[in-house]
């Protein structure tokens, strides 16, 4: 008797755990927030690579270049291990749209690869992509610390009107963004679990 109530009790504690798992996953827009990993960083989600995705990008932090129009940008951070620790010469490649929307899918405009520093930090300079539809505004960017799986995902803008449209759209892969000289500066850590490449 006194065991199959506690199994009562537990399964009331197990239903009510779930409606508030629940309850947090609509609030956070479709599911929980990660376990903080690194400080106020948990493990960053992968997301698809979309259909734009050009292997061989030229080597550079800036893809500035003459005819790139549009708001500067300049995108920093750190790629750290779950357990907290930098990742010196980790591979960024980033790929985004231009300010009108639009890839460059014959050449490699706006598109480039970099390594993490000793410190395990990286420094894009850029433009703010624009929107193309049925996506809101958004950088695509491969993360491959060295010998580990590749993190495919996204960086998106805080306060986007089109962020609730877009069905892809993470809460959890929003860039501190702030105005600057000439430009926006935004931040965002990496934070790589081995285990989540070797699962997908
Ligand atoms: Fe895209």
């Amino acid at each position: 008797m006194k065991e199959r109530r506690s199994r009562r009790e537990f399964l009331g504690a197990s239903a009510a755990l779930v409606i508030a798992l629940a309850s947090e996953a609509r609030a956070q827009g479709g599911r929980p927030r990660p376990t903080p990993a690194c400080g106020e960083y948990g493990v960053t989600h992968p997301q698809t690579p979309g259909p734009f995705f050009k292997p061989s990008s030229p080597m550079r932090a800036s893809l500035i270049e003459p005819g790139i129009g549009g708001t500067r940008i300049v995108v920093e951070g750190t790629v750290m291990t779950i357990d907290c620790k930098p990742v010196p010469r980790a591979i960024l490649d980033f790929w985004q749209a231009d300010s009108q929307g639009e890839y460059d899918n014959t050449g490699f405009r706006l598109r480039g690869h970099q390594l993490s520093d000793d410190a395990g930090r990286y420094r894009l300079e850029s433009v703010v992509p624009g929107n193309y539809p049925g996506r809101t505004r958004h950088f695509h960017v491969n993360v491959q610390a060295p010998g580990q799986p590749v993190l495919t995902t996204q960086l998106y803008f805080p306060g986007e009107p089109g962020n609730q449209r877009d069905g892809i759209f993470d809460p959890d892969l929003v860039m501190k963004v702030r105005d600057g000289d000439g430009g926006k500066l935004a931040t965002f850590v990496f934070v790589l679990d081995p285990a989540q490449g070797r699962r997908r």
